[in-house]
């Protein structure tokens, strides 16, 4: 005997956080923003997006670090689903469950990720298939970072982030992230970064080709060396004690450490697998961290894991 298989009640999207390789400011723009050339690494720390429908737009957020995330309008993964909503001229309602494991106003780009995750478990979810282009320009809306969280990999960012271009890495590179028990506010950061410029001429930012080259090659040892950040000074100058996490890591054996984004988590290159396992336990046996994730990069955007699925 066969039966009609049941409509689709949920889609489940897996996000992933991104380091800053390359993190060069320019002058801030009429609109607020700044230009920037960065070169982004999605790495492997993840959310899970379920889009399941509902009466009505809602969210919950669950998981490990899900403090602090709102769960009302204002929630940017719940902003994506109502613009690709619109965009489409879908009238059903869904609810967001998240799952979060990416520290919330860490410079890892967490709410962007769940933004990036809504759209695909919804586009799944109510059978739109939209165009890449479309979400590409939905997500460009909803902030700098959702673009590259639905692309992945590694990628040149340009415009104020959101204008893509894909670069060639060879490899996999292995990260610890040292994670903060206090977020830091991203507009802050910039705004610090802004009064140590003090009105002063900005040079357009530029790609570094030192550490496109490391890129292609897979030397995480050149990649040390040409990690920059044009937030870390102000990152630092706010929360004073991220320079000496740095230099803690360091002396613990890796390569090279940086401020993530507009941080405060600070990400930790290591050589190997095994100089990861090393340093993750010596950076939480010391004391100096919290909490820590040891993480490898580069890995896919923001991808579907079960549905449309009847439940
Ligand atoms: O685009 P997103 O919502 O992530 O940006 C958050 C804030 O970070 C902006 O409101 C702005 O203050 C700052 N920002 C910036 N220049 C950028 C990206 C972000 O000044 N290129």
């Amino acid at each position: 005997m066969t039966s009609a298989a049941a409509p689709p009640s949920s889609a489940t999207a897996r996000v992933p956080a991104k380091v800053n390789l390359d993190l060069r400011v320019g002058g801030l723009r009429p609109d607020g923003f700044h230009g920037l050339s960065t070169i982004y690494q999605a790495v492997s720390l993840h959310d899970e997006v379920t889009a399941s429908f509902a009466q009505d737009w809602g969210v919950s957020v669950r998981g490990p670090l899900a403090d602090g995330v709102p769960e009302d309008g204002t929630n940017l993964a719940l902003l994506a689903a109502r613009a690709l909503a619109a965009a489409a001229g879908v009238t059903d309602p869904v609810h967001l469950s998240i799952h979060k494991e990416i520290p919330v106003a860490g410079g890892m780009a967490g709410g962007s990720a769940d933004a990036a995750g809504a759209l695909v478990a919804c586009d799944a979810l109510w059978g739109l298939g939209t165009p890449r282009e479309e979400l590409d320009s939905i997500a460009a809306g909803l902030g700098s970072d959702v673009p590259f969280l639905l692309s992945g990999g590694t990628a040149l960012g340009s415009g104020r982030g959101e204008v893509l271009t894909s670069v060639l890495a060879r490899g996999t590179f292995h990260w610890v992230l040292a994670l903060s028990d206090r977020g830091l506010s991203t507009p802050e950061v910039y705004g610090q970064l802004d009064r140590h410029r003090d009105g002063g001429s900005v040079p357009e930012p530029e790609v570094n080709p030192e550490l496109m080259s490391a890129l292609r090659a897979g030397e995480a040892q050149a990649l040390a060396e040409s990690l920059v950040n044009d937030l870390q000074g102000p990152a630092i100058s706010l929360r004073p004690e991220l320079g000496d996490l740095i230099e803690a890591g360091v002396d613990f054996g890796a390569l090279a450490g940086i401020v993530s984004g507009s941080g405060p988590t600070i990400a930790f290159l290591t050589a190997t697998h095994e100089a990861a396992l090393d340093l993750a336990v010596s950076l939480t046996a010391s004391g100096a961290v919290r909490e820590v994730r040891r993480v490898t990069g580069p890995v896919h955007g923001a991808h579907l894991v079960t549905g449309p699925r009847a439940n």
